[in-house]
């Protein structure tokens, strides 16, 4: 069987470190396993245009294995030409690099390893947020400068204690972000999610969910964005959403890029309707060197904690959803059910309720 996989170049930290398992280089620890079974095991990061290894492998593999730290794009377009394209599966979390309406209609079945990495996203948000609030990125510049002057840093700093959070989905990344909110003493939290956590969740959070977005985004300092990227949340955060969000709010966003319109998030940022955006995730990866977030700033300039794409990359990370990776194929080569929460797409249909509304 051919098996295709889209990963990131290590280079010499791929070498230097074994446990980076989603490089080009460790192949997921399963290059050996996947010899001894006799399947050829193609591996590469290029995957852009006509010409690339993605696009010439993707018309006779089997299956392709892809991350959404690097993503291999699978458009409509390339599943017509997948003649032998049977299974995908996502290292990681988040499938939206597959265009999954194309999947349902030509019966190729999406996995993914949910849960792999949703503490290593919860752990970086709790960080995100911190280091907004607080001014963290400009004063350790200014430390770095060789410069001292507290009153500039700390005109725009701020506590968490007291303010108002909310997470735009409380799935599993969202609701562990509200969890560890907890101690922080935050005047309120609030969620935006068209599925209600179950009353005994949301009252071990003490969150609040909010029906209408607009009504939410205005109550909320502070709004993480923690939903999956589909048809209903493309372009959410817009001009017109965010001028209803408190003048000066911080916003967050580890789920996906393409989720905040960028120029729209920039804008707000020049004027000082938002006072930060940070998050790893960018519409398109990786993000091309002129991407307005990766130097946008607010009027003192500050306001942007923009790192590449690997708040679910950690090391941890990395051995969770490598093996996970291994018993989806182990379970598909012996015909065994699934794991139901690790199928986005079925035979056919969606399985999962969190991409979108149907
Ligand atoms: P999940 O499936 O457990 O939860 C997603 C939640 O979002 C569900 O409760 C769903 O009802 C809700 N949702 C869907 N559409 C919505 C909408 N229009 N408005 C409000 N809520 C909506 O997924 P999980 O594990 O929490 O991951 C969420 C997303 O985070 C992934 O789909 C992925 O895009 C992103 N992610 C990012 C990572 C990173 O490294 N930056 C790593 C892992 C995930």
């Amino acid at each position: 069987m051919k098996i295709l996989a889209i990963l990131y170049n290590g280079f010499e930290h791929a070498e230097a470190e074994p446990r980076l398992h989603g490089t080009v280089e460790n192949k997921l620890g399963i290059e050996g396993w996947l010899a001894s079974l006799g399947h050829e095991f193609i591996v590469s990061s290029n995957k852009e245009g006509p010409d690339s290894d993605f696009q010439k492998h993707i018309v006779d593999a089997e299956v392709l294995i892809t991350t959404p730290f690097h993503p291999g794009y699978l458009t409509r377009d390339l599943v017509e030409k997948a003649k032998n394209l049977k299974i995908c599966v996502t290292a990681g979390v988040g499938s939206d690099h597959i265009d999954l309406n194309a999947a349902v209609d030509h019966k190729i079945q999406v996995l993914e390893v949910s849960g792999s990495n949703v503490v290593s996203v919860a752990e970086h948000v709790i960080m995100s947020i911190l280091l907004l609030v607080r001014n963290f990125v400009p004063a350790h510049e200014m430390i770095e400068r060789g410069d001292w002057h507290v009153s500039e840093i700390a005109r725009n700093a701020f506590d968490l204690e007291g303010k108002v959070v909310g997470t735009i989905g409380a799935g599993r990344i969202g609701y562990r972000v509200l969890q560890r909110l907890g101690p922080f003493d935050c005047k309120e939290l609030l969620y935006y999610d068209y599925a209600p956590l179950p009353a005994a969740s949301q009252q071990a959070v003490k969150a609040r969910r909010v029906e209408d977005i607009k009504e939410f985004v205005s109550q909320c300092d502070v709004v993480t964005v923690n939903c999956p990227l589909h048809e209903g949340t493309k372009g959410l955060v817009n001009d017109e959403l965010l001028s209803h969000f408190k003048k000066g709010a911080w916003l967050v966003n580890t789920a996906r890029g393409a989720i905040c319109d960028k120029d729209a998030v920039a804008r707000a940022l020049k004027s000082g309707q938002l006072s930060g955006y940070a998050g790893d995730v960018w519409d398109v990866q990786p993000a091309p060197k002129d991407h307005v977030w990766r130097t946008a700033k607010n009027p003192l300039g500050g306001g942007n904690g923009m790192v590449p794409h690997y708040s679910g990359s950690t090391i941890d990370a990395q051995a969770r959803y490598a093996n996970g990776v291994k018993s989806i194929l182990e379970k598909y080569f012996n015909n065994q059910p699934q794991e139901p929460q690790n199928i986005i797409v079925g035979l056919g249909k969606y399985e999962t309720k969190a991409y979108g509304q149907r």
